[in-house]
């Protein structure tokens, strides 16, 4: 069980945006883990499981060449090498298996803002800078535009200040970049967030059996985050009401209080954020005594 043949790999950024919150997650699912000097490696204590703590870019490659089993990367650098491998007459060999809602992103075309723009038209014969040539092209090539790709890797958006394109097809996230470079978003292109691949390789039925306890305690971790235990008093008269007000209610347990036959306790796991205004209602609604807390752990 714990030669390294056997032990789960798993690509995850080595520094960036998406590290801490990957490595985070990981925790959340019981993983702990001690982490090597250099810090590109860290070995998991109590689960087969050991995270390769490399490049973005790298992290499709290394899953689909089954160098790697699971990886967590954005779609954006996902899509990105599905594409070129695909125009390239080859397959990526991994899968897509979840979504992680964290690293939320979208990758954009934008313009100088004393440029103008008329729709797309005016990307025709234009030069477009960009790190995302696959993608840029796959979305030229669907729009029927003839552009000219000037592949960058870094450093996207001061091309146009240099006179090496007309616009950029780059990652917007707070817009921040975009703004100090006097940049202004006109297209969507993609919108991104963190996923799970795992490869196409067959793997051993341990793996197996390891690789969806984890997926199944990942889809746990998401969904307590917005999930909401609320405890509440009602008359019986008001329950359906108030059972219309709760968001994204499972069927609650409904409790008799002892000496009072017409009041009962409600408790019910909310699946969506619980907000002051939901208690107000509920309390309009007939509510009292309520109740909200968090849910520590979850599994369906
Ligand atoms: C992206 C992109 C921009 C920046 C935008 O780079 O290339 O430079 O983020 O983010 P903002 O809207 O919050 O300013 P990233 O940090 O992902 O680095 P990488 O492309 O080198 O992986
Ligand atoms: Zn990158």
């Amino acid at each position: 069980m714990n030669t390294s043949e056997q032990r789960i790999k798993i690509a995850l950024q080595k520094s960036g945006r998406l590290t801490d919150r990957s490595l985070e997650l990981l925790t959340r699912c019981g993983l702990k883990f001690t982490q090597s000097k250099d810090q590109l490696f860290c070995y998991g204590e109590n689960m087969p499981i050991d995270l390769l703590l490399v490049r973005d870019d790298d992290i499709p490659g290394l899953v689909s060449d089954d160098v790697c089993d699971l990886g967590f990367a954005g779609l954006n650098v996902v899509q990105e090498k599905q594409l070129e491998l695909q125009q390239n007459g080859s397959a990526a060999l991994f899968d897509q298996v979840c979504a992680l809602d964290f690293g939320h992103c979208r990758l954009v075309i934008a313009v100088p803002e004393e440029s103008g723009y008329s729709g797309l038209e005016s990307l025709r014969n234009a030069r477009i800078a960009t790190s995302y040539v696959a993608t840029l092209g796959d979305f030229l090539k669907r729009q029927e535009i003839d552009a000219e790709i000037v592949y960058l890797s870094g450093a996207v958006e001061i091309a146009p200040r240099l006179g090496r394109a007309d616009f950029v097809c780059d990652l917007v996230s707070t817009g921040s970049t975009l703004a100090a470079n006097q940049l202004r978003e006109v297209q969507t292109i993609l919108k991104s967030e963190v996923v799970v691949i795992q490869t196409r390789a067959s793997l051993c039925a341990e793996k197996r059996t390891w690789i969806n306890r984890l997926l199944q305690r990942l889809d746990g971790v998401l969904q307590v985050r917005e999930s909401k235990y609320v405890m509440l008093h009602a008359p019986r008269s008001a329950l359906d009401r108030i059972v219309a007000i709760l968001p994204g209610a499972e069927s609650p347990t409904i409790i008799p209080l002892e000496g009072d036959g017409d009041k009962v306790a409600v408790h019910v796991v909310c699946r969506e954020n619980v907000f002051w205004e939901t208690l107000e209602n509920l309390k309009s609604a007939g509510a009292s005594s309520l109740l909200v807390l968090p849910v520590e752990k979850m599994l369906a």
